[in-house]
């Protein structure tokens, strides 16, 4: 009686949390007799035809419903609008609202309405839908993210966690060992499944031989949830992991403990806080928990042998294409300067192990499994996925060591082992053969975490959480008078929401690779760091997630006449004087310390021609914080009514047309 009085209080208020209502819309997906459940960001999708619009849906004609509400500000007439490729509906409290591609002004309530959207696709053509609303308030924009909201229910939950396992059984590298002839073949299928771990390249060079042991032993006692298993668990451990250390190091010199300068120190820990390491990486001296659950770097002075550290940061994904740890492009000072800062900083602390023997662990290595991952060899000795499958939370999914027997031993929650465990349940090679470029945005947005840099849908980046910290690593630097023209630490990174309608899918994905040369914000001391190998799918996924496809629509013949209304709007003369704050081309902003905005002649490259106008029309709508002057009133007219009789749009289309006759 007692005990089931403390679970009835136990469990309480986890009920009420599944019931209350999280961001985005659930969504339901049908083909056939298929369906499938998510939920998405904004009430939008683009599915190319072909293509499937969820792993667990067969490419072709499918249906999508989404449901949830949508956030009024106030109660009053709003007016909402639709773009779509097939059927659509959508409905309001009950209400139809929208029937196909349109606008219509619906009365809304204040705080949530419930809507339901119902869309068609033939699969014959690309499909797509964008819908949002514009008020007197704003402009035509999206629902945005932030007044979307649904609340789950335990099919939504499975689809989901589904998904987790998916992604799991993916990233952890299951079928290196658990393999089965009806698993899609290497390469192809979801981007994810079938990576090789990290190339075994020159590691007696890189690392100690007595961390590389421990290592071996237990990853995740230096990198919390590892992707790399503990393998070795018999009695021997502890001999093998030594034998195979002595074997990868085999032929190295003797052990070059790594020496820093710590007269670098000081400007690497700047850097560290002004290019945003610490949104992702703890300080190497930090102790205790970690509120935002980032990396620990308190092991890299007994990791890192001389020298190795700083190549290691000049280009992190060398051995490993797939690494999540992102490139900088730093220069070779930087590196040497963030290198000593981590050096002198990490606790020395000396690691002991035993002594190996080389031969035993050449002849362990592909025994163990290592090669498996690391090499792409084939399993031989693990037992088949079906038979795993069917086994449930043993093995590698038990919890703790009782159930294990020889099986590696992950670093999981028992959410993780939940969802593995789900995903195993169900037809494993069919949820690997397919992937969608929206949902491998969802995912990697989170492992790679942009958010540790970017605010994302309200949420506030890590980054801007860690202002303090990052002040005090700049203060060990003395103090410098601020020159102008010279990039600031504390001007504000732009947010990820609205990016995937935002900028151009091609120019996205040179710019997420970090292969754009021009940075667009010159006044900011943070770089976006590059993310080459995850680039273009993502930045394919994140269009996709607002409604659009890779292409944008070819615009008009340009009209002399229109550019040259265009090229003097621009100007001071007569014009809007956007040449205070915005570069264009060669010509530098005339005033440009008060505001600065980015060169405009980047426009025609980077911005899609709808959010051009969104960003013009109410610039403080999507930046509540930004220094842009708004030119258009409620009405969509400017104060120069010398041109298309005041009305904003064109004006700013004829600037478009002249940006566009700019392109760099
Ligand atoms: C390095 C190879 C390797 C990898 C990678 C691996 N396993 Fe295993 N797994 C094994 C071995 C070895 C066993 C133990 C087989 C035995 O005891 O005979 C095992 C056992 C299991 C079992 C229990 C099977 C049974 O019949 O009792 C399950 C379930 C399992 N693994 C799931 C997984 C999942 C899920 C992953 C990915 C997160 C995974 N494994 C990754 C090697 C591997
Ligand atoms: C977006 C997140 C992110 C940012 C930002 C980031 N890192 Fe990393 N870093 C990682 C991840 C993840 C790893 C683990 C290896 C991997 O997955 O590629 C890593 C690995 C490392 C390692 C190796 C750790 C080890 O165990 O030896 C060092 C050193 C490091 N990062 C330093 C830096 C520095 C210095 C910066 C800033 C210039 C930085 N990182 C910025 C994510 C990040
Ligand atoms: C299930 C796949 C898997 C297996 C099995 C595996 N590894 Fe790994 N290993 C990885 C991954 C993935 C990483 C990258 C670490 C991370 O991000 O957590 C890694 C990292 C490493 C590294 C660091 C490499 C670097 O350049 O930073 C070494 C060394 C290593 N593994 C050795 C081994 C040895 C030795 C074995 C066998 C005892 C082994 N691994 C088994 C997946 C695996
Ligand atoms: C270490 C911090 C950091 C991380 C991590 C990071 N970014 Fe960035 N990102 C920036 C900075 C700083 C800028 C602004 C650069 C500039 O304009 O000069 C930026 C700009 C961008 C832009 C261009 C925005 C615009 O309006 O010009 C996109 C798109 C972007 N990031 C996407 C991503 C994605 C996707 C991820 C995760 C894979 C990510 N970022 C991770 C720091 C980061
Ligand atoms: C008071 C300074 C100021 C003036 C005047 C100004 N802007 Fe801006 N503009 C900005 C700032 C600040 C941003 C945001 C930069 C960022 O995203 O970090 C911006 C952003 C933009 C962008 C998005 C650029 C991109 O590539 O992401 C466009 C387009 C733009 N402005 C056009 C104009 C036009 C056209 C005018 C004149 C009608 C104008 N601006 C006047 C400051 C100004």
């Amino acid at each position: 009686m007692k005990l089931r009085s403390l679970l009835t209080i136990l469990l309480a208020p986890l009920a009420t949390a599944a019931a209350e209502p999280a961001q985005g819309l659930s969504v339901t997906f049908e083909s056939g007799d298929r369906a499938d459940r998510r939920v998405d960001r904004l009430l939008a999708l683009h599915v190319p035809a072909g293509q499937p619009a969820t792993p667990w849906i067969p490419a072709g004609a499918f249906k999508a419903r989404w449901e949830g509400s949508i956030d009024a500000p106030v109660r009053g007439v709003f007016s909402l609008w639709a773009e779509t490729s097939g059927k659509f509906r959508l409905s309001v409290n009950g209400q139809p609202a929208l029937e196909g591609a349109g606008t219509k002004s619906v009365q809304l309530n204040k705080g949530p309405n419930a809507v339901v959207a119902e869309f068609e696709s033939d699969g014959k053509a690309d499909a797509f839908v964008r819908a949002g609303w514009a008020s007197k308030d704003f402009p035509r924009e999206a629902f945005p993210p932030t007044a979307l909201s649904h609340t789950g229910d335990e099919a939504l939950a499975k689809a989901l966690r589904l998904r987790e396992g998916r992604a799991l059984f993916a990233n952890l590298n299951c079928a290196a060992c658990h393999q089965d002839a009806k698993l899609p073949a290497k390469g192809t299928g979801m981007p994810e499944y079938g990576q090789n771990a990290p190339l075994f390249a020159e590691l007696g060079a890189k690392f100690d031989r007595a961390w590389l042991t421990r290592w071996i032993l237990d990853p995740a006692s230096f990198r919390p949830h590892s992707l790399m298993p503990a393998v070795l668990n018999g009695p021997d451990a502890e001999q093998q992991a030594a034998d195979l250390a002595a074997m990868l190091t085999q032929g190295a010199a003797p052990n070059a403990t790594p020496a820093a300068d710590p007269a670098l120190a000081p400007a690497g820990a700047a850097l560290f806080a002004n290019l945003g390491c610490v949104g992702c990486h703890r300080q190497p001296d930090a102790k205790g928990d970690d509120a935002l659950g980032r990396l620990p770097l308190a092991h890299v002075r007994v990791k890192w042998r001389d020298g190795a550290l700083k190549d290691y940061l000049l280009d992190p994904a060398k051995n490993w294409p797939a690494a999540r740890m992102p490139h900088f492009r730093l220069t070779e000072e930087e590196a040497s300067q963030l290198a000593a800062y981590l050096l002198t900083k990490a606790p020395a602390a000396k690691l002991t192990a035993k002594e190996g023997d080389a031969a035993r662990g050449a002849g362990l290595i592909a025994a163990a499994g290592c090669l498996n991952c690391h090499a792409g060899m084939p399993a031989t000795t693990q037992p088949p996925l079906a038979k795993v499958a069917a086994a449930g939370a043993k093995g590698c999914l038990s919890d703790g060591a009782a159930g294990r027997g020889r099986a590696p031993a992950y670093d999981l929650s028992g959410a993780e082992r939940a969802a593995l465990l789900e995903f195993m349940k169900s037809d494993v090679a069919a949820g690997l053969a397919a992937d969608v470029p929206a949902e491998f945005a969802t995912r990697n947005l989170r492992a790679l975490n942009c958010a540790g840099c970017h605010n994302l849908d309200g949420r506030v980046s890590s980054w801007k959480k860690l202002d303090e910290e990052c002040r005090q690593l700049r203060s060990l630097l003395p103090p410098k008078e601020h020159v102008e023209g010279e990039p600031v630490p504390d001007a504000p990174v732009p947010a990820l929401t609205w990016q995937g309608e935002k900028l151009r899918t091609a120019w996205m994905t040179e710019f997420i690779a970090g292969r754009v040369e021009d940075k667009p914000r010159w006044w900011l001391i943070g770089v976006m760091p590059g993310f080459t190998h995850h680039a273009p799918t993502l930045a394919l996924g994140l269009g996709q997630q607002h409604g659009f496809g890779p292409k944008d629509p070819e615009d008009p013949k340009p009209d002399p006449a229109r550019i040259a209304v265009g090229e003097k709007l621009l100007g001071m003369d007569g014009g809007f004087n956007c040449i205070t704050c915005h570069d264009v081309g060669e010509k530098e902003a005339t005033a440009v310390f008060e505001a600065p905005g980015i060169n405009l002649a980047l426009s025609a490259e980077r911005l899609r021609k709808g959010h051009f106008h969104r960003w013009l029309l109410n610039p403080n709508r999507l930046d509540p914080e930004t220094k842009m002057p708004k030119y258009a009133d409620g009405d969509g007219m400017t104060q120069l009514t010398e041109h298309f009789n005041g009305k904003a749009e064109d004006q700013f289309e004829a600037i478009r047309e002249y940006l566009n006759t700019l392109k760099k």
